[in-house]
């Protein structure tokens, strides 16, 4: 059971970032580009959170049955949930401010600052996890 939520845990990290990514540059030439906000860009986005809550809910699974978080390392204790958890909070904002209001710019911008963000607690977690422990890496899988 670890074993496999590990493995899952681990790949489903590329589906995350492929999605942030790309909703981030849709996101940055609907606003920038001024255009529409079309039915493709909210699907980008609802995935997006979708596939970041859903490796929330491995993360916490996983917590509970670590072996580095019993051992209470640090940044496994702490740190990895804690900046993980934020980036999910920037994520569901920017997606529910999305959906205010009718002007597409404002729509935009909310996307493109709040998962921009989130995109860079994500990767900070994890080239900090690279320096906690070098025997992984940001490509790596497990
Ligand atoms: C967007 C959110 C998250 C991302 C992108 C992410 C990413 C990762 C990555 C890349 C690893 C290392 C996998 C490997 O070395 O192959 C990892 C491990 C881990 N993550 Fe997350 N994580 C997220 C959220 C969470 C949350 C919220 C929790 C806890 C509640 C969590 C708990 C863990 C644990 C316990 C491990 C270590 C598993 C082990 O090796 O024993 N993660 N995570």
């Amino acid at each position: 059971m670890y074993q496999i939520l590990k493995s899952a845990h681990s790949g489903w990290r590329y589906l995350v970032l492929i999605l942030l990514v790309l909703a981030i540059i849709q996101a940055l030439s609907g606003w920038l580009g001024k255009k529409p906000y079309t039915e493709g860009n909210r699907k980008v986005n609802l995935f997006t959170l979708i596939f970041v809550h859903t490796q929330i809910l491995i993360g916490l699974v996983l917590y509970f049955l670590s072996p580095l978080v019993e051992a209470g390392i640090r940044y496994w204790k702490m740190e990895h949930i804690g900046m993980m958890i934020f980036a999910a909070i920037l994520v569901t904002v920017g997606n529910a401010r999305s959906k205010k209001g009718d002007d597409p710019a404002a729509k935009h911008k909310a996307v493109a600052l709040y998962f921009g963000l989130a995109l860079i607690v994500i990767i900070a977690s994890i080239i900090q996890m690279t320096m906690v422990d070098p025997t992984r890496s940001f490509f790596g899988i497990s």
